[in-house]
């Protein structure tokens, strides 16, 4: 008996350490300094911050499972902070960075260790500052690729690459926003976009090495990692004469989509395979704003960066030939057709029981300027923003994780509503400048959940001011997207279109213009989360909230302590 024990005993050991061999995982530390750089992009010299003094800043490349250590240092003149874009942070909810809403920032001279795992996740995120508009500049990738002994979900690729779509402002970003809020108008549209950092041949930037360049070999295959890391433009992204196979979007597995253009809004990834069966020659890969918002002035140019075979003849690149602007079909074809691959490891089906349903109306505003008192936005008032028309103001004192989990009263409320104030036919043009409709009371109002609680919301655009597709992010979960549509959504018929077997899992959706999208998810991870537009220019503007998600009851389950080098306001 104890001989067969004994037995057992070293057999569990075996097994026990071969599996530690197999699930092996690293952990990968490094260091962001963050400080102004002075560079040019286009035919000035321009101070702006910059992690390591790169644009996009470091590329982090690491393996599911994997502990990622990076140590901030403020070395810039502003307050600072960084989010992880698409990371859950189970047990690491002060990892989260979104300033005011996980953590005071790093002031000036300051740093701050964020430490957080990756299990569970694989694909491409990416890293920004989440303070004023330092992410900018201030951005890089999060490259998740499978654990040792793991593949893609898709023949291997002979290649990968990143594309990080950007914005770019002969400026100080955070002087441009200052400028707006100061006066309460819309910010100055960027004066480029660039593809890792570049504008591209079509800038006229005085300088000749200002095109990003990727080398590919005939007949090979290339895994493209798309980011928009743009604060305000959502893109059409072409290559010429090369066709897209669509395999991931915001680190979630899809199944194969056949494409030549793909849509990526602001926050948004896709991960595409390219296969280089062209003749031998130059092609650009191109993006142009997807610009569904109508009176809106924006730069109409083409950020392109050159996808090359050996031995090229020509000299110039062939130009894809990208959508019209305003090409909602084209948009609503790509964002609505993606679906999940439910046979990835990392899938899981979703919740067929609703216990939290929620009817959010969101989109513009105004608030008052002030008595007496002109401002830049409509009407001579402020521009505003708003969810339920309720907008959202951050806490300064102290971050709204902290006030929760220290139970501090005065900070927020907890009366966000599951259903809009007012009843009105919200994607109605008539209704855009009624001025009944159009104020928008500033608040800190979030909305509590029970843990593992199942929460519904249907996200409906208004017509207020105007209609836009605007990118929705929610931070600590992916959401499952049931539905969109356009117009006012109508639950006597659009229950029936959820797709509830293998609907596409996000972190950032852009809900269509003038219409709206349903979105599912569970509430597993305590903490305090910030859903909002990633719409960079609407987020000081109030389009945001946050959820308050409780203790589970279990370790696991419960928001640990912040780390001891937590910031402090
Ligand atoms: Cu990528 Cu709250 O943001």
């Amino acid at each position: 008996m104890v001989q067969i024990s004994l037995f057992a005993f070293g057999f569990v050991l075996a097994i026990f350490s071969l599996s530690c061999s197999t699930v092996f995982a690293d952990t990968v530390e490094t260091s962001f300094h963050v400080r102004n750089l002075t560079t040019n992009r286009l035919c000035q010299n321009q101070v702006i911050p910059a992690a390591n003094d790169s644009i996009p800043g470091p590329a982090l490349t690491v393996k599911e499972g994997d502990t990622v250590i990076v140590h901030v240092f403020n070395e810039s003149p502003y307050n600072l902070t960084i989010h992880w874009h698409g990371v859950f942070q189970r047990l690491t909810q002060w990892a989260d960075g979104p300033e005011f809403v996980t953590q005071c920032p790093i002031s000036p001279g300051g740093n701050y260790t964020y430490r957080f795992n990756l299990t569970g996740q694989e694909g491409t995120l990416w890293w920004h500052a989440h303070s004023q508009w330092l992410r900018a500049t201030v951005y890089g990738s999060l490259i998740i690729r499978p654990r040792d002994g793991q593949n893609y979900p898709f023949s291997q690729p002979d290649l990968e690459d990143t594309i990080m779509l950007g914005e770019w402002w002969n400026a100080d970003p955070n002087d441009v926003e200052n400028a707006a809020l100061a006066n309460g108008s819309a910010p100055a549209a960027a004066d480029a976009y660039t593809i890792n950092g570049w504008p591209g041949d079509l800038f006229n930037s005085c300088i000749s090495n200002n095109t990003y360049k990727l080398d590919v070999v005939p007949g090979q295959t290339l895994l493209l990692r798309i980011i928009n890391a743009a604060l305000n433009t959502q893109f059409f992204f072409k290559i010429a004469n090369h066709n897209l196979t669509v395999v991931a979007v915001d680190a979630s597995y899809t199944n194969p989509f056949q494409t030549d253009v793909v849509l990526v809004g602001p926050g948004q990834t896709t991960d595409v395979l390219v296969t280089a069966n062209q003749s031998p020659g130059l092609y650009y890969m191109a993006a142009h704003p997807y610009a569904s918002a109508v009176v809106v002035p924006f730069n109409t140019n083409t950020t392109t960066a050159i996808l090359a075979y050996p031995n090229a003849t020509q000299t110039t690149p062939i130009l894809p030939d990208l959508p019209a602007f305003n090409d909602t079909p084209t948009a609503f074809t790509f964002s609505s057709n993606l679906t999940a691959l439910v046979t990835s490891r990392f899938w899981s089906a979703v919740p067929q029981i609703v216990d939290e349903n929620m009817f959010i109306t969101f989109g513009l505003g105004l608030s008052s300027c002030g008595a007496n008192q002109t401002c830049g936005g409509l009407f001579r008032e402020r521009m505003s923003a708003s969810m339920n028309n309720r907008s959202f103001v951050l806490p300064t004192g102290i971050s709204l994780l902290e006030a929760f989990y220290r139970n501090v009263s005065g900070v927020y409320t907890e009366d966000f509503p599951d259903q809009p104030p007012s009843v009105f036919d919200y994607t109605n043009m008539n209704n855009s400048f009624d001025p009944n409709l159009l104020m928008t009371p500033k608040s800190t109002s979030l909305k509590r959940l029970r843990f593992n609680s199942t929460v519904q919301i249907v996200l409906q655009n208004t017509a207020l001011l105007g209609v836009e597709n605007h990118p929705m992010h929610l931070h600590g979960f992916n959401f499952y997207v049931l539905a969109q549509g356009f117009g006012n959504y109508d639950p006597a018929n659009d229950t029936s279109r959820f797709n509830l077997i293998n609907p596409q899992e996000r972190n950032t959706l852009g809900v269509p213009v003038g219409g709206w999208a349903v979105i599912r998810f569970r509430a597993n991870n305590p903490g305090v989360w910030f859903i909002h537009c990633h719409l960079e220019v609407h987020l000081p503007w109030g389009l945001g909230t946050a959820f308050l998600v409780e203790n589970g009851g279990t370790p696991e389950s419960t928001l640990p302590p912040p780390p001891a080098d937590f910031p402090q306001c």
